[in-house]
């Protein structure tokens, strides 16, 4: 009771400062907003504010379409059908996995309410061997954790070591995965190599060397490439295909995000055989025992799954990058993480909690909202001024950025 450590959820609390709570309090995040308009946002004290927050990268969502897509689904069944997924689901549900396998060719789809419950539902399963398109070893799996793979991933490590061990590698130490590999081979266990594939707070992985790995000991590379989602790649299938070259090989588990620059909501996974969705509807935990997804969420969905078939996502992409390049341009003086990458996210990295905070009154004082984060989203001490490119950015309100970071 009066060990100051009991334990890692614990110890994390108690290296955890009331940064956040005082970054609320100041304004800078925790906003409430009562109206928007492409990137300006209205907060609680009547201003208009230029965000770049919204994860929403390339400004799909209030696309008429889309907005289009609300209204049907309203009239064609309410807000809400409540039941498990796998007991009655719309028929734009099987529309979306289907439009999915033609965004990803030869590929089976299977979407989940969120990203996490990807995670919860197919991890625990892959790992124990019961997909029949990815074999596990007899002495089972050992799940090889990178150390920046997102939190929804590396909250699970209780769940999975009921199936396997685990072990944690980071990317810039090749050598902590040599030796996660080699004690996977020692062991005669399959590899589960799990990785984000663009960073939420830091770069890009390079999954491609990771998949070469992974395949050579019969290993599977399972990547989480929410932010990657629509912004790149052919007809928006994303960073992590992309960098895979145009293809999820068979050591590849790819998981994608509906809610970022998708512009839905929700989760999906993709498989090289369609048994495995089977097996994955009739038993991932949150296939039985959660809720279906909003109906209207399934149909925007949909919709936004044909947008990037017909071309309308690969313009939209176009504009992304140009002010991605405009909005590194207007920085150069200063170094700013993923400065020349193909990421959407950009991070200005600070000693101390304190000079993040400061830095982002500054930006609020200029009527720029970004997003201060500290630990335990980066490392304990340090901060980071988040900013969230999109397409619907003018260059207006990336010159005022720069504006205001110069002078931090
Ligand atoms: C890389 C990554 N994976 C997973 C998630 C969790 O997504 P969800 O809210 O859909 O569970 C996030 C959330 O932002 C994320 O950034």
């Amino acid at each position: 009771m009066n060990d100051p450590t009991p334990n890692r959820i614990a110890r994390r609390s108690a290296a955890t400062t009331d940064m956040y709570d005082r970054a609320v309090r100041a304004g800078l995040t925790g906003h409430t907003i009562s109206a928007r308009s492409g990137k300006s946002v209205r907060l609680a004290d009547g201003e208009e504010y230029v965000e770049f927050v919204s994860c929403s990268y390339l400004g799909l969502e209030d696309h008429p379409r889309l907005v289009q897509s609300v209204r049907t689904a309203l009239d064609l069944y309410g807000t809400h059908f409540s039941s498990s997924r796998n007991s009655v689901e719309p028929a734009e549900a099987r529309q979306l996995e289907e439009l999915l396998g033609e965004v990803y060719p030869g590929m089976s789809a299977l979407v989940f309410n969120s990203v996490s419950s990807v995670h919860l539902g197919v991890l625990p399963l892959l790992g124990a061997g019961v997909l029949p398109g990815y074999p596990i070893a007899a002495q089972g799996p050992l799940f090889v954790i990178e150390r920046t793979a997102h939190a929804s991933m590396q909250a699970l490590r209780g769940v999975l070591e009921q199936v396997g061990p685990a072990a944690r590698f980071r990317i810039e130490d090749p050598q902590s995965l040599t030796e996660a590999l080699d004690l996977a081979r020692s062991q005669g266990r399959t590899p589960i190599v799990l990785v984000d594939g663009i960073g939420s707070m830091g770069g890009l992985i390079d999954v491609k060397s990771l998949s070469d790995a992974a395949a050579g000991l019969g290993g599977y590379v399972y990547v989480d490439d929410a932010h990657g989602i629509s912004i790149s790649g052919p007809r928006g299938a994303g960073y992590a295909f992309e960098a895979l070259g145009c293809e999820v090989p068979p050591s590849v588990l790819l998981v994608g995000s509906l809610s970022k620059a998708f512009g839905g909501s929700g989760g999906f996974l993709l498989t090289h055989r369609a048994e495995d969705v089977t097996v994955l509807r009739r038993e991932a935990n949150p296939m039985v025992f959660g809720h279906s997804n909003m109906i209207t969420h399934v149909l925007v969905n949909t919709e936004s799954a044909r947008m990037h078939l017909d071309g309308t996502v690969a313009e939209l992409q176009r504009k992304l990058w140009e002010n991605a390049d405009l909005f590194d341009k207007a920085n150069s003086a200063g170094t700013l993480v993923n400065a020349g990458t193909r990421s959407p996210i950009r991070g200005l990295a600070m000693e101390t909690e304190e000079a993040a905070f400061a830095s982002a009154v500054k930006l609020r004082e200029a009527g720029v909202l970004c997003f201060p984060v500290f630990y335990p989203v980066v490392a304990r001490g340090t901060g980071l001024l988040r900013f969230a490119l999109s397409a619907h950015h003018t260059p207006e309100q990336i010159q005022s950025v720069a504006d205001c970071l110069a002078s931090v």
